[in-house]
């Protein structure tokens, strides 16, 4: 099968686990172009099986990368199995507050842009002070200072679950295949 991967990124997180997904879709024997979301102009979504989009939240937002192509693709896309891989730090913990943000604000992006992916993956992100201006390093500190008392506040940290994306994405393609 063939199968697109596009994806928007702020810190580099969404790039890594699309990239991680592209490899683990290839090594299953299958052919996959991974592109920036921002560098999709032009390209033809028939082509593929299947289509991944993957994208990060930051203060209750997708990039507008994201938000721009779903709209513009939105009935193309529903003729398509797609999966939706939404990156987050709402995602790493059971916090019920947290998980209703994220609730609202899968609601909010769908409404805006009329597509409902065939299977939406909430994915946990990662902390990257390294990558933060002094205001996100202020905002995000306490952010994981309350999500994570026991972290080193000074380092970057990754969230993601590589096992659970990966039975999502096998799960995700199995059906494709099926
Ligand atoms: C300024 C800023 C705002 C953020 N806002 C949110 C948010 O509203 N909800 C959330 O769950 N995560 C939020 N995050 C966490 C990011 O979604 C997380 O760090 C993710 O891994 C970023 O992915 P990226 O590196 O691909 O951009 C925020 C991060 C930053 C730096």
């Amino acid at each position: 099968m063939k199968i697109l991967i596009a994806y928007a990124t702020t810190e580099g997180q969404t790039r890594k686990i699309a990239r991680w997904v592209a490899d683990r879709i290839f090594d299953q024997g299958h052919t996959v172009e991974l592109a920036p979301l921002s560098e999709l102009e032009g390209i033809k979504l028939a082509r593929f099986d299947g289509v991944i989009l993957a994208a990060s939240i930051h203060l209750g937002n997708y990039q507008s990368e994201l938000t721009e192509f779903a709209h513009r693709s939105a009935m193309r896309l529903s003729k398509q199995p797609t999966l939706f891989l939404s990156v987050s730090l709402a995602a790493a913990g059971h916090d019920a507050e947290d998980w209703g943000g994220l609730e609202r604000t899968t609601e909010v992006f769908q409404a805006a842009t009329g597509w409902s992916p065939d299977r939406l993956v909430h994915v946990a992100g990662a902390y990257k002070p390294s990558k933060y201006d002094m205001f996100q390093r202020f905002v995000m500190r306490r952010v994981i200072a309350q999500k994570d008392p026991d972290k080193d506040l000074s380092f970057d940290h990754e969230y993601t679950d590589w096992a659970a994306l990966g039975a999502e994405v096998d799960s995700w393609l199995a059906a494709l295949s099926g």
